[in-house]
């Protein structure tokens, strides 16, 4: 069968490997030449993701039948309508049903206006004289973000990024200049806990859950630092976290079976992976946002570990016929690292080297998912994003985080960090620590 697939991040990479393990024949665009995704792909075309016209253009010529989207930038714009008008079933939703990831005040009311638990008090404002005067109403810690798209990095947290009402309304009038504010700025209640997340398939009506992850969003060593896309993620052998107890896992499967139905009844049915973020907290599991996607890097973890025909997934999530314990994983836990071009998080330095060693990779018990990266005349080089994931799988996380320490060793640049803490036992007691005070 030929499906589309856009996007050419490491999600999308892994999407790949999984579609070409079904014997999909592949056709892909994408902005950057990625090595991994070219070699698997039959067809392939370098073009802006949010050119709808063209990307409707190559699947006609390739008389694909089905596609996979990969980042929610051509969501926002269309791109599932567009292809769906021309006779190509997507798994992945429409402009509206996107809007529970590109509209955060869209995400609020609905959970709102349906009683769905884990909601946050929140305030969504156009103008900057309303927002300072709900801003000096609070009491609590608050968290700033636009209304629309952030790639991850537009969200600032008091007492974190944020110090004084006066930083606090720059940041507000920042966002309301910019065109990410898109219809305005959005007002959170600051929760405090420890973020997981639950992705699942969605087919329109029905959900099927795929493991915990939990992604860190910090740039640096020790959780610090800008929010970033996700620095890596790590995923447990036994599907929940070790601060995640099955009861916290069902209430946000709960959540999000709640908010696929509630899409139904407002006539914008979910169809394609949708990714829940969660902060685990003293009253339970709260949602932070909730993406109409695999997350990035989450995808690498959970795809690999995939037991069913992914070719078929795709397929019955874009045409209502998923059937929701018929998904298995793998009992194994992974661990992924990013490597990421200098200065990301900041001011990233792109264009450099990186020399891999995808035996070496493979020997040590890993996968290699290519990222923001572009092969030109036979060299890898970075771009502005993250730009290789390295997932380390293995029976334990202990096992699974030594595979990917050894397995980067086979990548080599000048100009690339990696935080080499995630998955290590320290950082992950602490988190265990943290959630064990927080519940006593
Ligand atoms: P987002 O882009 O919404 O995922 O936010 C990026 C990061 O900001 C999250 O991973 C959290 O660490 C933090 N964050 C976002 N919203 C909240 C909130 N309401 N309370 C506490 N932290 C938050
Ligand atoms: N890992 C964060 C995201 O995909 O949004």
């Amino acid at each position: 069968m030929r499906i589309l697939t856009v996007g050419g991040g490491g999600r999308e990479h892994a999407a790949v490997e999984a579609l070409y393990r079904s014997g999909a024949e592949i056709y892909s665009v994408m902005k950057n030449a990625n090595p991994g995704i070219i070699r698997r792909a039959k067809g392939y075309k370098l073009v802006n993701e949010r050119l709808v016209d063209d990307i409707c253009e190559f699947a006609i010529e390739h008389d694909v039948s089905h596609a996979f989207i990969g980042p929610e930038g051509p969501l926002e714009i269309g791109l599932v309508d567009a292809l769906e008008n021309i006779g190509v079933k997507c798994a992945a939703p429409t402009m509206a049903a996107a809007r529970i990831e590109t509209s955060k005040s869209f995400m609020r009311e609905l959970v709102s206006k349906y009683n769905i638990e884990g909601n946050l008090a929140y305030a969504v404002f156009d103008n900057a004289e309303d927002t300072e005067k709900y801003l000096k109403t609070m009491t609590a810690e608050v968290v700033i973000k636009p209304t629309g798209l952030t790639g991850g990095k537009g969200v600032k947290v008091q007492g974190e990024h944020l110090h004084s009402h006066e930083e606090m309304m720059a940041y507000v009038l920042e966002i309301l200049d910019t065109s990410s504010g898109m219809d305005g700025v959005i007002i959170e209640e600051k929760v405090n806990g420890e973020e997981f997340t639950q992705m699942v398939f969605v087919d329109g009506k029905r959900i099927a859950p795929m493991p915990l992850v939990q992604d860190h969003k910090r740039a640096y060593e020790g959780d610090m630092g800008p929010n970033t896309g996700g620095m890596g993620s790590y995923s447990d052998a036994n599907h929940l976290l070790p601060f995640v107890s099955e009861d916290a896992r069902n209430k946000a499967l709960d959540i999000l079976r709640k908010i696929v139905d509630a899409m139904s009844e407002e006539g914008c049915p979910y169809h394609g992976p949708m990714y829940g973020q969660f902060m685990l907290s003293k009253d339970g599991p709260k949602i932070i946002e909730i993406n109409a996607r695999f997350g990035d890097p989450e995808a690498m973890n959970v795809l690999p570990l995939l037991e069913n025909d992914f070719l078929t997934l795709v397929k019955d999530m874009a045409n209502g016929r998923l059937k929701e314990d018929s998904v298995k994983f793998k009992e194994l836990a992974t661990v992924c690292k990013y490597v990421v071009p200098k200065g990301y998080g900041t001011v990233p330095v792109p264009g450099h080297e990186i020399c891999i060693n995808e035996d070496g990779i493979h020997e040590s018990g890993a996968e290699i998912f290519y990222a923001n990266v572009d092969m030109i005349d036979g060299k890898l080089l970075t771009g502005t994003s993250r730009s290789i994931g390295i997932v380390g799988i293995g029976e334990t996380l202990e096992e699974a985080e030594r595979r990917c320490e050894a397995a980067l060793r086979f990548v080599e640049g000048e100009a690339i960090c990696v935080r080499h803490d995630i998955g290590k036992r320290d950082l992950i007691q602490k988190k265990v620590d943290r959630i064990k005070n927080l519940l006593s």
